[in-house]
C-alpha cells in the first residue's frame, strides 16, 4: 500500500522539502512552496530516459543506429522554426497566451501529418471532444481521409493517455495542454508543479522509448513565462512560443530552445477565418499602412534570426506637468526607452523630462535587439519636433550612453530587404573597415552620432 506523505514543493523550480520555509533554498524564490500529498508508489519503470546501463562509444559512432529521424508537418513556417520538421521521439512544448492560437495550430499540424499519411493522438484536457471537432471543422478538416486519421480523445490522465498512444502507435502525440493532465499517482491537482513535472516525465519516457513525437502545450503566466516549474523547459526538447496581439492578425512562432536546430528562425502566421495561414511575405507584414509620413514613427529594419523584418517603431510625447512623466513601452525594452530618453536629452537636445511617452512596436511585435535603439530615438524626437522622417527613409543602429552610434549585424541583409521594398533612403552607423554596402536605389547615409542622425533624418530639417 502507498504511504501518503506530504512535502513542500516550491513552484518555481520543483524543488521538494519536509518543511515549509519562507524562501526556496534552491532557486531563491519567495513564498513558493506549496503543501502537497505526494503518494509514492515504486516505479515499475524507473529506468533513466536515455536508456539504462548503456555502454560509452566513440562520439563518430555514438548514435549511428536511430539516425535523426525528421517529419515535415506540413506547414512551411512552422517546418522552418523546427529546422525541418518534427523529429521521432521528440518532446516539444507549445507556450502562448490564452486564445493566442495553439490549439488552433496544433490541429493544423495533425492535419498535416495525417495528410502525409500518419496517425495523430489528440488527447484534450481543456476541451471536449465535441469542441475540438466543432474548430476542425471550422478549419475545413473533418473530411474522410484527414478527419479520419485523427484520433481525439477528451483525457486527463496521462497514464490512460501514453497506454493510447502506446497502443495506437500515432506519427504524433498531441496533449493540450499538460497543465490539465496528472498523474493517479500524485495527489496535488492539475497543473501543480509535481503534476506537471511528472506528466512530462512520463511524455517524454514515451517520447523516448517508443520514439512517438509528442506535443504539449504549456500556459503562458501573465509575465509570459510558462506556468509551471522552470525545469520544464530543461526537461523537453524543442519549446516553442506563439506571440502577437490577440485582436490583430499576425502570430510569432519563435523556438526558444531547440536541440535539434537553431532557435535563430521564426514563423510569421496571420490568423483569419479559416485558422492560421502562413504569411506571403513576411518581411513587410509588420509595417502599418499610412498615407503619408507621420511624425512619430519609423521603419526599422530588423533581423529575427536570420529572417529580416520591416517593423514600425511608433512614438508619442505629450507634455505633462506630472513630477513624474510616463514612460510606456510596449513591444520593447522599458530600460531602452527610459535609456533612450536620458541620452536624447543630455547629448542631442531632445528634452523629454516633461513629457509623457509611449513607445510601441506596429503589429503586436516584440524586439529586443539593441538595434532599435537609433529608430526609436528617432521616432521620439520625431514625435517632439513634430515632423515626420524623410519619406521612404528606415533607420537602424544601437545607441551608445555617449550619444555615438554602433553598428549592427548583417546590415547588407536588412538594407537589401529594405530597397526590396521600396525605401530609398537607410539611416545607418558610420563604421571603417565594412564592405561595401551600397544598393542599387537606396541612399545610403552614414551617420556618427544621434544628434547628426536626427538632423539628417527629419523632415524639413537642414542637412
Ligand atoms: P485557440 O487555438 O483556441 O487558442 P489557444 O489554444 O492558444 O487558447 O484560438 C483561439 C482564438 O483564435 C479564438 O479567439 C478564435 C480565433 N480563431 C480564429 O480567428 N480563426 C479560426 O479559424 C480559429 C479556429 C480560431
Ligand atoms: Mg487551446
Amino acid at each position: 500500500m502507498a504511504r501518503a506523505q506530504s512535502r513542500y514543493v516550491c513552484q518555481s523550480c520543483g524543488a521538494s522539502v519536509l518543511r515549509w520555509e519562507g524562501q526556496c533554498r534552491t532557486c531563491g524564490e519567495w513564498n513558493t512552496l506549496v503543501e502537497t500529498v505526494v503518494r509514492e508508489t515504486p516505479r515499475a519503470n524507473s529506468r533513466s530516459v536515455v536508456t539504462a546501463g548503456a555502454d560509452p562509444v566513440p562520439l563518430t559512432h555514438a548514435g549511428e543506429a536511430d539516425a535523426e529521424v525528421r517529419r515535415p508537418v506540413g506547414i512551411g513556417e512552422l517546418d522552418r522554426v523546427l529546422g525541418g520538421g518534427l523529429v521521432a521521439g521528440s518532446l516539444v512544448l507549445l507556450g502562448g497566451e490564452p486564445g493566442i492560437g495553439k490549439s488552433t495550430l496544433l490541429l493544423q499540424v495533425a492535419a498535416g501529418v495525417a495528410a502525409a499519411g500518419g496517425e495523430i493522438l489528440y488527447a484534450t484536457g481543456e476541451e471536449s471532444a465535441t469542441q475540438v471537432r466543432l474548430r476542425a471543422s471550422r478549419l475545413g478538416l473533418t473530411g474522410a481521409p484527414v478527419g479520419d486519421a485523427i484520433r481525439v480523445v477528451a483525457e486527463t490522465g496521462v497514464g490512460r493517455i501514453t497506454e493510447l498512444a502506446r497502443g495506437a502507435r500515432p506519427a504524433l502525440l498531441v496533449v493540450d495542454s499538460v497543465q490539465t493532465v496528472a498523474s493517479e499517482e500524485l495527489d496535488g491537482p492539475p497543473g501543480s508543479v509535481g503534476q506537471v513535472r511528472e506528466a512530462t516525465l512520463r511524455l517524454m519516457e514515451l517520447a523516448k522509448a517508443d520514439d512517438i513525437p509528442v506535443v504539449l502545450v504549456g500556459h503562458v503566466t501573465k509575465d509570459g513565462t510558462l506556468a509551471g516549474p522552470k525545469t520544464l523547459e530543461h526537461l523537453v526538447d524543442v519549446v516553442l512560443a506563439i506571440e502577437g496581439d490577440r485582436t490583430g492578425g499576425l502570430r510569432l512562432l519563435r523556438a526558444s530552445k531547440n536541440r535539434y536546430g537553431s532557435t535563430e528562425e521564426v514563423g510569421v502566421f496571420e490568423m483569419g477565418d479559416r485558422g492560421l495561414t502562413e504569411v506571403a511575405d513576411p518581411a513587410r507584414a509588420f509595417l502599418a499602412e499610412h498615407d503619408a509620413p507621420a511624425p512619430g514613427s519609423v521603419v526599422a529594419p530588423i533581423l529575427e534570426g536570420s529572417r529580416p523584418l520591416l517593423v514600425e517603431v511608433q512614438a508619442l510625447v505629450a507634455p505633462t506637468s506630472a513630477p513624474s512623466p510616463r514612460r510606456t513601452a510596449s513591444g520593447v525594452d522599458p530600460n531602452r526607452l527610459a535609456l533612450l530618453v536620458a541620452v536624447l536629452g543630455r547629448r542631442a537636445g531632445i528634452a523629454l523630462g516633461s513629457h509623457d511617452v509611449y513607445a510601441n512596436l506596429a503589429g503586436g511585435l516584440s524586439v529586443t535587439e539593441p538595434g532599435l535603439d537609433l529608430p526609436l530615438a528617432l521616432a521620439l524626437a520625431s514625435s517632439l519636433r513634430d515632423r515626420p522622417l524623410v519619406a521612404g527613409t528606415v533607420a537602424i543602429g544601437e545607441v551608445g550612453l555617449l550619444g555615438e552610434l554602433r553598428g549592427v549585424g548583417g546590415l547588407d541583409r536588412r538594407l537589401r530587404e529594405a530597397a526590396r521594398l521600396g525605401f530609398s533612403r537607410a539611416v545607418v552607423p558610420r563604421s571603417r573597415g565594412r564592405g561595401d554596402s551600397r544598393l542599387p536605389g537606396l541612399d545610403l547615409v552614414e551617420v556618427g552620432s544621434l544628434a547628426d542622425a536626427i538632423r539628417v533624418s527629419l523632415a524639413g530639417a537642414l542637412t
